[in-house]
């Protein structure tokens, strides 16, 4: 088991990998980024990153590497690092230069990919859910900070966590500034009405979740009505059942939501089903 790095076309291990402290990932949170985990030693969903990673590219105007030296990189991290599975970080700055918030005075892009030993949730988390909270800090507007960008600025869904474990739980949801649900601070958010399941709308203003977008698919091929809209707090805390989705964690059932129970015990019966489709599509990725 080891954590290796790339680092603008060398691989090191994680103590020789230096960068310059006028980097604008450092200093501004000015760079994207990606994370995805292995299933059975293959990528998961790495077509869909590198695609979200160029959007998010595409919106700050940094000029992303060729998708080759992507790819080749992430291949040869995973390759180097050699773990059974891998968690695997891809981060692009705007690089280095004089500082200054203009972005011309930015050199060359700095690349960077982590690959090291994958830590999921544990047992108990996944059998019994986790507890989240509806925080007052507000998501990003679109106009701000867009949130469908995975920009490496993240101190809006940094203290929105800080405000959920203050409280003693495990994930913090955001609303926009409308009052409206958003997501989590790394995770979107599911919950059950009756057989519905229900999704905010990316039109609120959230990531569009790589996870989020396969438990869609997941639904529509069981057959489950999918509801994606513009819904309030009252709507997940009156849940009979809900669940978080991203990468890493892939599905994971809510038990509490502000302290108060869900009525169904977590996971109820369609995030049961939800996850052991979920199970099911990492078990295909594992293929290739
Ligand atoms: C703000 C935010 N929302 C949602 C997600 C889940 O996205 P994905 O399923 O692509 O991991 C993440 C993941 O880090 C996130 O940071």
């Amino acid at each position: 088991m080891s954590t290796r790095i790339y680092l603008n076309g060398s691989i090191t291990g994680p103590e020789d990998a230096k960068i310059s402290i006028f980097d604008r990932g450092f200093l501004y949170g000015d760079s994207v980024y990606e994370v995805m985990r292995t299933s059975g030693g293959q990528l998961v969903d790495l077509d869909r990153h590198l695609m979200r990673l160029y959007e998010s590219a595409s919106a700050l105007a940094l000029p992303p590497p060729q998708e080759d030296v992507l790819r080749k990189a992430i291949v040869d991290t995973l390759a180097s690092a050699g773990n059974e599975e891998s968690y695997v970080r891809l981060v692009v700055t705007r690089g280095s230069g004089e500082v200054g918030l203009d972005t011309a005075l930015a050199e060359l892009p700095t690349t960077l990919v982590i690959a090291k030993p994958l830590v999921l949730p544990t047992a108990s988390m996944y059998s019994g859910g986790v507890r989240v909270r509806l925080v007052n800090v507000q998501r990003t507007s679109a106009k701000a900070m867009d949130p469908s960008v995975k920009s490496g600025n993240y101190l809006n869904n940094i203290m929105a966590l800080a405000e959920a474990k203050r409280a003693g739980d495990y994930e913090a949801i955001m609303c926009d500034r409308d009052g409206l649900l958003a997501e989590g601070s790394s995770s979107n958010v599911f919950f059950v009405e009756g057989t519905r399941l229900l999704t905010p709308n990316l039109s609120v203003g959230l990531l569009a979740g790589i996870t989020r977008q396969r438990v869609l698919e997941i639904a529509e091929g069981l057959g489950v009505a999918v509801e994606q809209g513009r819904f309030g707090p009252e709507r997940l805390r009156d849940a009979s059942e809900a669940f978080l989705t991203s990468s890493i964690r892939g599905v994971l059932a809510i038990t509490a939501v502000d302290g108060e129970p869900l009525p169904t015990a977590a996971p109820g019966p369609m995030g049961t089903r939800v996850m052991q489709a979920y199970a099911a599509f990492l078990e295909e990725e594992a293929l290739g």
